[in-house]
């Protein structure tokens, strides 16, 4: 049995999901008559209480485009370390919005109000402005760690104060929202702009979105035209997202029980050294150094477990909705073995 614990966005779409992509009405969504993007857009702005979205190919492109909309070169962002939007996004932060980076030393992820104020650019010709704030909730890097909402409101409402941006990266807000029961709204009346991953744990095959006012999706929409990313009958895409939107929201708790299934078989073994904290479906944790991280990744491919490298002797495993009881019984069955 083949079990991908590389990351929640190996997930192929279910028979559901593909009836119901099957089925979209679909139009020319760069001409701007796409029904099913629309109602996906409309969706997703509801849901998190904003005036707007924008469906985007990934969620790369929807931090990106957000970065380049709130900014106006030369500036810098603010950010933690771990952000996937400095460390994973290919240098884009440089490359398409010409900013430098102010990076912030969090906790797995997440940085304190105090951190945020000491990072902030003094008013100096010398210095970068600071333009923009963002987080990232769920944090990847992070073991998939979860901000506290009572330090988002504090964060959010520093920002406001200074008429700072915030943008949140929310790859994977889902898995956060389920972890602490926090509403979509409840979440999104914090940010001045959303990404949202529809490809991650909530299963669509591709597709992000990018969420906030009309003025500021307006200036977004320009964007992604530029970078190539409009798409014509995308809302056979789009179908998929909303699929996914309704039906694989709440089972994502499933994942976060199995990744602490994961983690508590791991836990007995001599050859792990560390486990971060499991908070949501991301299992991350260190192997002793007398065990080469190849041997070990090499060792569960060959019994068709795959996982990635995070840095050194670190290692990623992440549950998602491919990951039922067989599969779980199976790994952990493996584990124990090992
Ligand atoms: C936190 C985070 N943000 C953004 C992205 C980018 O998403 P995409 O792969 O769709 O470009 C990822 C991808 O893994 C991610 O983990």
């Amino acid at each position: 049995m083949e079990i991908d614990l590389r990351s929640d966005t190996v997930t192929k779409p279910t028979k559901g999901m593909k009836q119901f992509m099957f089925d979209a009405a679909v139009g020319d969504d760069v001409l701007g008559d796409d029904p099913t993007v629309m109602a996906l857009e409309e969706k997703a702005a509801t849901l998190f209480g904003h005036e707007s979205a924008l469906f985007c190919p990934s969620g790369t492109m929807t931090n990106q485009i957000a970065i380049k909309v709130h900014t106006n070169a030369p500036g810098e962002v603010v950010c933690d370390s771990l952000a996937h939007i400095y460390r994973y996004e290919g240098g884009g932060i440089g490359f398409n919005s010409g900013l430098s980076v102010k990076l912030l030393e969090g906790d797995r992820g997440r940085f304190s109000l105090e951190q945020l104020k000491a990072g902030i650019q003094p008013d100096d010709v010398h210095f970068p402005e600071t333009q923009l704030v963002s987080i990232e909730n769920t944090c990847n890097k992070g073991g998939g760690s979860v901000w506290k909402l009572q330090d988002i409101e504090q964060i959010a409402s520093f920002c406001r104060e200074q008429k700072l941006p915030l943008h949140l990266d929310g790859a994977r807000l889902f898995n956060a929202l389920v972890a602490t029961s926090v509403s979509a709204e409840e979440m999104g009346k914090h940010f001045d702009s959303i990404s949202i991953c529809l490809s991650k744990g909530l299963g669509a095959p591709v597709g992000s979105l990018l969420i906030g006012s009309h003025q500021f999706i307006k200036k977004a929409r320009r964007i992604r035209k530029v970078l190539g990313g409009g798409m014509r009958q995308a809302g056979y895409l789009a179908a998929a997202g909303i699929y996914a939107l309704e039906h694989h929201v709440e089972r994502l708790k499933e994942d976060h029980e199995n990744a602490l299934l994961i983690a508590n078989a791991l836990k007995q073994k001599s050859f792990i050294k560390s486990i971060a904290p499991v908070e949501t479906n991301i299992v991350l944790f260190k192997l002793a150094e007398d065990y080469p991280a190849d041997e070990f990744m090499a060792s569960l491919a060959e019994k068709g477990i795959h996982v990635v490298g995070m840095g050194h002797q670190t290692i990623r495993m992440v549950t998602h909705l491919g990951i039922g009881t067989k599969q779980m019984n199976h790994l952990i069955d493996q584990l124990e073995k090992l």
